[in-house]
């Protein structure tokens, strides 16, 4: 079972997993971190932003989960200018080292399999940080992605490319398609961390961990595998049967026991 850990706040959700993220590069500083865009990861982000000061991150590796397909890799919304600007540039990280699936139409037919040879060239992803979607998407496998996926090119579902709008002027903006790590490479990281903050998330993470593991709800994938953290708010935790626990387990946490 994933440990689901209800936090505060946002905030609090940032601390705790910038603190797991600062352990990894001290203990190994060419860590391979997965790193998801969008509004959910930024209290991460944020947070490490203090706590890398004075901590060797030049060897630092990177993998975005995902990239819209024919944007403008200069277009401020593309994901290659996003974990530019907020985890890149600030972390100051080494450009070189953190990747971003390529969207480029010329080269979309190769760009899965050169995305999957990159991570395994590195190693693997050692933690991966994730969200979910309205739709339950992780990355941007949408329902009935299959489990078994690798990097690919998929079609957003439209509740996907409203719940995006916010980023572009207007929803036809949001690019259709986009290519993705598949449920099969997410599952190959070693740790997975999925945060969720807000009632709207509240459906799908419950689906995620304690319903049924379909490609119908594709981050129910996570049950499949061994060492996953689930880190969400109060509200996001709200429909979520067996919240008293999950809050148990952590109360009694043993001290020895990491994320
Ligand atoms: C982003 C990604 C998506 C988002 C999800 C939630 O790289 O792969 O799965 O994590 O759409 O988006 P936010 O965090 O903006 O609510």
């Amino acid at each position: 079972m994933a440990e689901i850990v209800i936090v505060p706040s946002p905030a609090d959700a940032g601390a705790l997993v910038a603190d797991e993220i600062v352990r990894l590069i001290a203990e190994r500083p060419d860590t391979v971190l997965g790193l998801a865009t969008g509004s959910t990861p930024l209290p991460v982000y944020e947070a490490l932003r203090s706590r890398v000061e004075g901590l060797d991150v030049s060897r630092v590796r990177g993998f975005a989960l995902d990239e819209y397909v024919g944007i403008d890799p200069n277009h401020p919304e593309s994901y290659r200018s996003v974990i530019t600007r907020e985890v890149v540039e600030p972390l100051g990280l080494n450009p070189d080292l953190i990747h971003t699936p390529n969207g480029a139409l010329e080269t979309i037919s190769h760009a899965g399999e050169d995305y999957e040879r990159a991570i395994a060239e590195a190693g693997g992803i050692d933690l991966q940080i994730l969200g979910i979607g309205t739709s339950g998407h992780i990355g941007f496998n949408e329902p009935g992605s299959s489990f078994a996926s690798r990097t690919r090119v998929k079609t957003l579902i439209e509740q996907t490319r409203k719940d995006n709008a916010r980023f572009f002027d207007r929803v036809e903006d949001v690019p259709m398609h986009c290519i993705t790590q598949g449920l099969g490479t997410i599952l190959g990281a070693k740790h997975l961390v999925l945060l969720a903050f807000g009632e709207g998330k509240a459906a799908a993470v419950a689906g995620a961990v304690e319903g049924p593991v379909t490609s119908s709800l594709p981050g129910s994938a996570i049950q499949l595998h061994p060492h996953v953290t689930v880190v969400v708010d109060e509200a996001a935790a709200s429909q979520l049967a067996h919240a008293d626990y999950y809050r148990y387990v952590a109360a009694n946490k043993p001290a020895w026991q990491g994320l």
